[in-house]
């Protein structure tokens, strides 16, 4: 096998997503390598974990600097300190600039709590239930420069209950949120993907373990 790709996880808070990722790369013939969590928040949740994992962990307050570029430009020095090869963004809340996306492109990835391109934006559960869809879900792509845009990775669906509520709802799609990104990043990391028209294509003739393999429509069922 290649050699496994350096991964860093940029966080905010909680970090479930992020736990998800460095589970399933504890095993050995997972192509992603985690080796650094980067959070824009000192009292993100999820730094203490990767901590316990001996994952290295940065902390880069993005309100001590003037601007985005200066933010961006801190975590570019840490990113290419550590070799990085591909980032993914679980649960980071800060807006990316078009020249750092556009330097990562291909090599970005970023879950979002809802079937893209619907829900874009923040209070996805909560404007899903009040439009009454019966489907609702997440989406792991591949990072644009506009907000919540880009090539689709991975997506899965759960269906929306009588009574659900934003919580409910909420807690059944990041079960399914832990499921897709370890996917997802799989898929990338090994190379069983292309861009083809802003579209992701999956090469399905290269071998890769069971539990990983997105389907060819890159829908997982729950
Ligand atoms: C996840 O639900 C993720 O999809 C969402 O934030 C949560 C982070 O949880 N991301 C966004 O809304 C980005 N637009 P986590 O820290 O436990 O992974």
């Amino acid at each position: 096998m290649s050699a496994r790709k350096r991964t860093a996880i940029l966080i905010s808070g909680r970090g479930s997503n992020m736990s998800a990722l460095i589970e399933a790369a504890r095993s050995p013939d997972y192509p992603a390598d985690i080796v650094l969590v980067l959070s824009n928040r000192a009292e993100a949740q999820g730094l203490a974990y990767a901590r316990e994992r001996g994952i290295a962990t940065a902390v880069i307050d993005h309100k001590i600097y003037a601007g985005r570029e200066e933010f961006e430009k801190s975590m570019q020095v840490l990113l290419d300190l550590h070799h990085i090869e591909i980032i993914c963004l679980a649960g980071f809340l800060r807006v990316l600039t078009p020249a750092f996306v556009q330097h990562w492109e291909g090599r970005l990835l970023n879950i979002h709590p809802s079937l893209l391109p619907a829900y874009r934006g923040l209070d996805t559960h909560a404007r899903a239930l009040a439009d009454g869809v019966k489907i609702h879900g997440c989406t792991v792509h591949f990072v644009a420069p506009a907000l919540d845009e880009g090539p689709i990775i991975a997506q899965a669906a759960v269906a929306v209950l009588d009574d659900d509520t934003p919580d409910t709802l909420a807690a059944r799609v990041l079960t399914q949120e832990h499921v897709i990104f370890p996917a997802a990043l799989a898929a990338v990391a090994g190379g069983h993907l292309q861009i083809k028209d802003n579209r992701v294509v999956f090469d399905h003739a290269k071998p890769e373990p069971p539990a990983l393999r997105v389907p060819a429509d890159g829908m997982l069922d729950p």
